[in-house]
C-alpha cells in the first residue's frame, strides 16, 4: 500500500478527526477550493486510500475515479443513497456504514419531532419568551396518545420507533413486504396515509422511494394528518408538501431532512405548520463517538488488511 492518506469530505466531530489523525495524513478536501483541488490530485491522488465522509453528502464517482488507490469509503452513517456502491465496488472500493449504533437516537427523534408537532412546542417556545403569556394563552393542541401511527419502511430504525409509538397508540407500517413485527403490514400505501393520524417516514433513499410522498399520498393523509420525516428530504415531492402546508390539506410536518441540505424550500421554512431540525437525528455525543468508533474500525482494518467490520455486502 502507498503514502496512506485519508481524504474528509466535510466537518466530523473533534473526537472522529482527532482520532483519524492519529492514523494517517487527513486531507481537509471541503476546505479547498476546486483549483485547489485540482491541483492536489495532479500530484497526490494516488496517495489516497480512504475517503471519509457524511451520509448526507457521500462521494462522486468522479471523485473515485480520481482515486486510483481508493480502497474504502467510509461513511459516518447508515444512509449510503449519496455513494454509487456498485460503481464503486466495480472499482475495487469497499463502502462502509455505521449500522446499529444511531437507531435509537433517530427513533427518539422520530418520537420527540412527533410530540413536538401535535403540541407545538417550537411555538410554544417562543410564545414565551416573545412575552405574550402575560397577555394571552397559547392555543390548545393535538393529543399524541391515541394517534394511529403509520411508519413507512419498517427497517432497523422504523421498527425502534414503531417500538416507541405503540406506547401512545396503533401502529401499522408499509414496505416492500411484511416484516416479522407485531404490526399491522399495510401493502397500499395510500391506505396507510389514510388510515393514519401521523405518517413517519423511515425507510431509505432509493430511486424507488424517489418522491414517494407525493401529492396524492398527501391528499390520502388529510387535513388531520402529519407527517413526519427522519429518512431523507428527497423521499418527499417538497414542492407538493409545501402546497398541502399552505393550503391546509395536510395539518403539519416535522422534518430533520430536506433534499437540498442545509438549504431548506422557502416555502418549507416560511409555514407556521411546520417543526423543522438541521439533521440531528444520530447529533448525540454519546452516538456520534459510537459512530466514530464504527468509522475508525473499518479504517484501521482497511490499514491492516484485515477484513472491514460493517462494509456493505
Ligand atoms: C448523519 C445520517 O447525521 O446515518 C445517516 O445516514 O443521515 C446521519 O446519521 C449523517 O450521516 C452525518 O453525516
Amino acid at each position: 500500500m502507498g503514502k496512506q492518506v485519508a481524504l474528509q469530505l466535510c466537518p466530523l466531530s473533534e473526537y472522529l478527526e482527532a482520532q483519524l489523525a492519529e492514523r494517517c495524513p487527513v486531507v481537509r478536501w471541503f476546505e479547498l477550493d476546486e483549483a485547489a483541488q485540482r491541483a492536489w490530485l495532479a500530484t497526490q491522488a494516488d496517495s489516497v486510500n480512504v475517503v471519509v465522509t457524511g451520509g448526507h453528502l457521500g462521494c462522486t464517482n468522479d471523485l473515485i475515479d480520481a482515486l486510483p488507490s481508493l480502497g474504502l469509503i467510509a461513511i459516518n452513517g447508515v444512509g449510503f443513497d449519496k455513494v454509487d456502491v456498485p460503481y464503486a465496488r466495480g472499482r475495487g472500493v469497499a463502502v462502509s456504514t455505521t449500522p446499529g449504533v444511531l437507531t435509537d437516537d433517530v427513533a427518539d427523534l422520530a418520537v420527540g419531532l412527533t410530540i413536538g408537532l401535535l403540541r407545538g412546542l417550537p411555538a410554544a417556545d417562543r410564545f414565551v419568551r416573545d412575552g405574550r403569556w402575560l397577555e394571552e394563552g397559547f392555543p390548545l393542541k393535538r393529543k399524541m396518545t391515541g394517534r394511529r401511527f403509520g411508519i413507512v419502511g419498517l427497517g432497523h430504525i422504523g421498527r425502534a420507533t414503531a417500538d416507541r409509538l405503540a406506547a401512545f397508540g396503533p401502529i401499522a407500517y408499509h414496505g416492500r413486504m411484511p416484516k416479522d413485527a407485531p404490526y399491522r403490514f399495510e401493502p397500499d400505501l395510500h391506505v396507510l396515509a389514510r388510515d393514519s393520524d401521523v405518517l413517519l417516514l423511515a425507510c431509505a433513499a432509493t430511486e424507488e422511494t424517489r418522491g414517494l410522498i407525493d401529492a396524492s399520498v398527501l391528499e390520502a393523509l388529510g387535513p388531520e394528518g402529519y407527517l413526519v420525516n427522519v429518512a431523507r428530504g428527497s423521499v418527499v415531492d417538497e414542492d407538493a408538501l409545501a402546497a398541502a402546508l399552505d393550503r391546509g390539506t395536510i395539518a403539519g410536518a416535522a422534518l430533520d431532512v430536506v433534499a437540498d441540505e442545509p438549504v431548506v424550500p422557502v416555502g418549507l421554512i416560511a409555514s407556521e405548520r411546520t417543526v423543522l431540525a438541521p439533521h440531528i437525528a444520530s447529533g448525540t455525543v454519546e452516538t456520534r463517538k459510537a459512530m466514530a468508533d464504527l468509522v475508525l474500525a473499518n479504517v484501521d482494518a482497511l490499514l491492516a488488511g484485515a477484513p472491514l467490520p460493517s462494509a456493505l455486502k
